[in-house]
């Protein structure tokens, strides 16, 4: 009896090992409750009505027209539509008029904020302030449920090296560690801590490295490694799903050949088998169709099948889906089992979100949401906190009572669209406050306005008019940049310098013999080093938002200091690109080498000893990641580790004092940086591993204490397992990812 018993276990064993093990718990927090709920619905649906749910549409304007449709269960979500009233209409044609009163989904993609815009969140990751992200989500959650949005397509999760790929603006930039507890902050901020009328889905994308786009063109091919996805692409969306996003997206990219949407790879093997993800996954806008153009299948019928091959449980927009899988299920090409479980994916979502329950909104009460004070507020904290100032003089804060007179120039000076950025469908700039808007009111009557050029790519020869104002006026504010329409979403650029005329007013300007304080609104890093020596004081706001133009003269007076830190390297010129911190160590040039500490006296930096250059911009970028002044210093002491030497399962103790140099309080972006000295592969010569934020008055000393599992130094190494690689490793407490002094430890 026992033997046999043994044999049974033995078997089972075998055959869950067979599967990969157990399937890890839910990601998206299901119950058996719910679990029953759609299975009991899914019982009830017809093949037809499996299918209806999905297919998601483009749906704006009047409910009517997609009445049939929606009666007849063949539309599972809709996206697009924002008007409280229609969409309540939607729902009830849904509810009360389809057989099954399934509810639509409605998504949009409400990116940095709704109506009350964030900044870019580009901009949002230079706070390096996971809370503060939240806020802003919950914010932008609140106002897009409270007109029926249930669902939106963020956070984008893409790390972006390439500052040409307009879409850089939408994500947290170029490292893995800060693009992942952004993603996390910005998934529960969306989600909230309950599934009540004000949780809005989010939606992790686009699966998967869709910002390493063949030379920062949009929609190009990709060329990532296994090892590279799961060391530096893969980790951000992880981190999303372990925080519970309830949907992810497909990327448009092909990556090595295979485009994304029918990628079982990263769609089945990773995505549901190894992080168990239980949640919906929707394609992008046509991706299922663009397989046609990528050449990856002959026609609608053979993508969709790809897709739902794939895992793939909505079509966004290609129509393959309702086209074409009933008669290949009937066919037997597809199995039924396989759109059963994309409709139970989905029906999870609806349930989880309560939509069966609550699928209308109460639309006299939705305007009162948007633009809440306390929203205002939030966002214009957040605009303050994402400015990076990367060049003072001296200039910066102004004194107001110094300054009577102000010269306010440039054309995002009062570009009240374009400082929202992109992405910003339902912000309306009737409610954007410009910093010309924002100093007039400040300083009545002390505020001349010269545009000097009314728009970024605007050609002149001649700067008369703004030049004699500046000579007038005790200081001149000039705001330059791109509008938002020249970054996002097929956005490009294969030239970053400042457009048109505008490094041209800026040296003119300069001439007129005063104070210039230089304000930048952009979605990328820009190649800024010539405008540099032109101003005395440079801020970097990226897109700041509704909020921008208070938020940038409360810092510019001195209200605030600055203190939001590079999310992404800035290069010296485009040809840089791509140019990271966390680059692997390479083997030239050899350490020690004369060019190389010419070169790095040079640029007072240093490399590690451990990178290669150009002859003529050498080895290093305008400022690094993580960088940023503020109106006051830091310095770091006495830095310590608790230990030499640490075990694998072990705590490291990092410890410095952070001392706050200067006469007014500041806050500083502690950051912790590990190499890995020996590995399976060659490592990144620096990787993030930990940072905050921390506040000190003038002369105010505080020993810091922070806390690094030693499981967060695991990477895929040669032999295709995650592990800690026993060995030497370095670890530097520091405000960027160039400065402070290494100190040594172990893990055994
Ligand atoms: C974008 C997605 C977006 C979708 C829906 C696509 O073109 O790539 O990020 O969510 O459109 O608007």
């Amino acid at each position: 009896m026992k033997t046999i018993r043994n044999l049974i276990l033995l078997v089972l064993v075998a055959a869950a090992a067979a599967c990969g093990g157990p399937r890890p718990a839910s990601t998206v927090g299901t119950t058996p409750d719910v679990e029953r709920r759609v299975d009991q619905l899914l019982a009830k649906m017809t093949l037809s009505e499996k299918i209806g749910q999905m297919n998601q549409i483009s749906a704006g304007g009047d409910p009517a027209n997609y009445a049939e449709a929606v009666r007849g269960g063949q539309i599972g979500s809709i996206l697009n539509e924002v008007d409280p009233v229609r969409l309540n209409e939607f729902q009830r044609i849904a509810v009360e008029e389809s057989r099954l009163g399934i509810p639509l989904l409605v998504g949009r993609d409400v990116i940095h904020g709704f109506h009350t815009v964030f900044p870019i969140p580009l901009g949002i990751a230079a706070t390096f302030d996971p809370a503060l992200a939240e806020e802003g989500a919950r914010i932008a959650a609140l106002e897009a449920t409270a007109q029926g949005i249930r669902w939106t397509f963020s956070p984008m999760l893409d790390i972006a090296r390439d500052p040409r790929w307009g879409r850089m603006a939408e994500g947290s930039g170029e490292d893995t560690w800060l693009d992942a507890r952004m993603g996390e902050a910005l998934v529960r901020g969306y989600q909230g801590t309950q599934w009540d009328t004000t949780a809005m889905a989010a939606c992790v994308k686009h699966f998967v490295g869709y910002g390493a786009a063949e030379g920062g063109r949009d929609y190009n091919s990709t060329f990532l490694s296994e090892r590279q996805l799961r060391n530096v692409y893969l980790p951000p969306f992880e981190a999303g799903i372990k925080a519970g996003a309830l949907t992810l997206m497909t990327s448009f990219n092909d990556n090595d050949g295979v485009p994304s949407t029918a990628n079982r790879f990263i769609l089945k093997d990773i995505l549901r088998d190894e992080w168990g993800f239980d949640g919906l996954v929707v394609t992008d806008w046509n991706s299922m169709g663009e397989m046609i153009s990528h050449g990856y299948g002959a026609d609608r019928k053979e993508v969709a099948q790809e897709a739902i091959e794939a895992g793939v449980d909505m079509d966004m927009m290609t129509y393959g889906y309702i086209s074409h899988l009933e008669e290949m299920v009937r066919a037997g090409v597809v199995k039924e089992s396989a759109i059963d479980a994309a409709v139970r994916n989905i029906l999870r979502v609806k349930v989880l979100l309560g939509l069966f329950e609550h699928p209308y909104v109460a639309a006299a009460a939705a305007a009162a949401v948007q633009y809440a004070p306390a929203h205002l507020d939030a966002a214009r904290r957040t605009a303050e906190e994402s400015a990076v100032l990367l060049k003072n003089d001296g200039v910066l804060p102004l004194d107001p009572a110094r300054v009577r007179t102000i010269l306010v120039t440039g054309p995002m000076a009062d570009a009240p669209h374009d400082q929202l950025g992109t992405w910003a469908f339902d912000g309306q700039k009737e409610h954007t406050v410009t910093p010309l808007a924002a100093l007039r009111e400040r300083f009545p009557g002390r505020v001349t306005y010269v545009p000097g050029l009314t728009y970024s790519r605007q050609k002149r020869d001649r700067f008369d008019e703004v030049v004699a104002a500046a000579r007038k006026a005790d200081v001149v504010l000039v705001f330059l940049g791109e509008e938002a329409i020249l970054s996002g979403e097929a956005h490009s650029l294969a030239d970053l310098n400042l457009k048109g005329s505008q490094s041209e007013l800026l040296a003119a300007l300069k001439s007129a013999g005063k104070p210039v304080v230089a304000t930048v609104m952009a979605g990328r890093p820009l190649t800024i080093e010539r405008d540099l020596p032109n101003c005395g004081a440079l801020l970097y706001a990226f897109h700041p938002g509704t909020m921008g133009g208070p938020a940038l003269a409360n810092l510019i007076f001195g209200d605030v200091a600055p203190s939001g830190k590079t999310p992404v390297t800035f290069l010296r010129t485009v040809g840089q690109v791509p140019m990271y911190y966390s680059h692997n160590m390479t083997g030239r040039p050899y350490r020690g080498e004369t060019l190389l500490d010419d070169i790095e006296a040079e640029a007072g930096q240093t490399s590690l000893g451990n990178t290669s250059y150009y002859l003529d911009y050498g080895a290093y970028p305008l400022f690094p990641f993580g960088y940023g002044l503020s109106y006051t210093s830091f310095a770091y002491s006495d830095l310590a580790l608790d230990n030499a030497s640490y075990a694998q399962d072990g705590v490291i103790r990092a410890s410095c004092t952070l001392t706050n140099t200067g006469a007014r309080e500041g806050t500083e972006v502690v950051q912790v940086y590990v190499r890995d000295l020996v590995g399976s592969l060659t490592r990144p010569v620096k990787e993030l591993k930990h940072f905050e934020r921390v506040t000190l008055q003038a002369g105010e000393s505080r020993r810091l204490e922070m806390e690094i599992p030693v499981s967060d130094l695991a990477f895929w190494g040669l032999d295709g397992t995650k592990k800690v690689e026993p060995g030497d490793f370095q670890l530097w407490i520091a405000g960027d990812s160039n400065s402070g002094e290494a100190l040594s430890f172990s893990v055994r």
